[in-house]
């Protein structure tokens, strides 16, 4: 079974995919770590966004894998903490605009999750990656309340920022992520949206498990 949990960054997808693919014993797939990794990868090699001939080569060689506590390899590389920063969350929508990027994640991504009960979070997991999901969830939050979950991710990186800063990143982020050509952020018409603003973690993890038991 495939569950796909979109939407924008910050309106509570990780923590709920966490908690719903534990709950129902799945293999849960952070897809936006992989667009992180590769835009750390790229920053390691000084390679741009624009340079996709560069960027064609190092997605040949590429290895991606999370290991068994569901960390992100890059190369061989535990990449799981680097990629949460506020510089490579500043990089990361002009990567993940770039086709090439798009196609090698979602080879990468079918790879993961064929076959096996997966919860899949991201932008376009409902919509291009598994558009025949079971299950297909659109979360979304006020932007106020997704820059404090901003926050208190980047002061646990030892990093601050004002919350006028992370409003203004989060508006450019949702832009540049709904306007690309190449599967933009939008929600399948088959989705079920949670807004996530005015809900504790466990709520929305119990929305979600119980629509699927309702409708299994
Ligand atoms: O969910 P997140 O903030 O970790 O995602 C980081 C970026 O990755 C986001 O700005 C857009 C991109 N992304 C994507 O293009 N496609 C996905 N399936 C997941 C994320």
């Amino acid at each position: 079974m495939i569950i796909a949990i979109d939407g924008p960054s910050a309106s509570g997808k990780s923590t709920t995919a966490k908690g719903v693919a534990e709950k129902l014993g799945f293999t849960h797939l952070d897809t936006g770590a992989m667009c992180r990794a590769v835009t750390w990868g790229l920053k390691n090699a000084e390679i741009t966004a624009d340079d996709i001939e560069m960027i064609r080569h190092f997605l040949s060689e590429i290895e991606i894998y999370f290991d068994a506590t569901n960390r992100i390899h890059l190369n061989g590389i535990d990449v799981s903490r680097e990629i949460r920063s506020g510089d490579i969350s500043s990089r990361v929508s002009a990567v993940s605009a770039v086709p090439e990027v798009r196609e090698k994640m979602v080879q990468i991504q079918l790879q993961i999750a064929k076959g096996n009960n997966c919860v899949l979070e991201g932008r376009d997991i409902g919509t291009v990656v598994f558009p025949n999901a079971e299950f297909k969830f659109f979360l979304i939050a006020d932007v106020d309340v997704r820059a404090k979950r901003r926050l208190i991710d980047l002061e646990k990186m030892g990093e601050t920022k004002t919350i006028s800063e992370l409003i203004a990143d989060i508006r450019r982020r949702d832009e540049l992520d709904s306007s690309r050509d190449h599967s933009p952020l939008i929600q399948a018409e088959d989705a079920i949206p949670i807004d996530t603003s005015q809900l504790t973690i466990d709520e929305q993890i119990n929305k979600i498990i119980n629509h699927i038991n309702l409708n299994k």
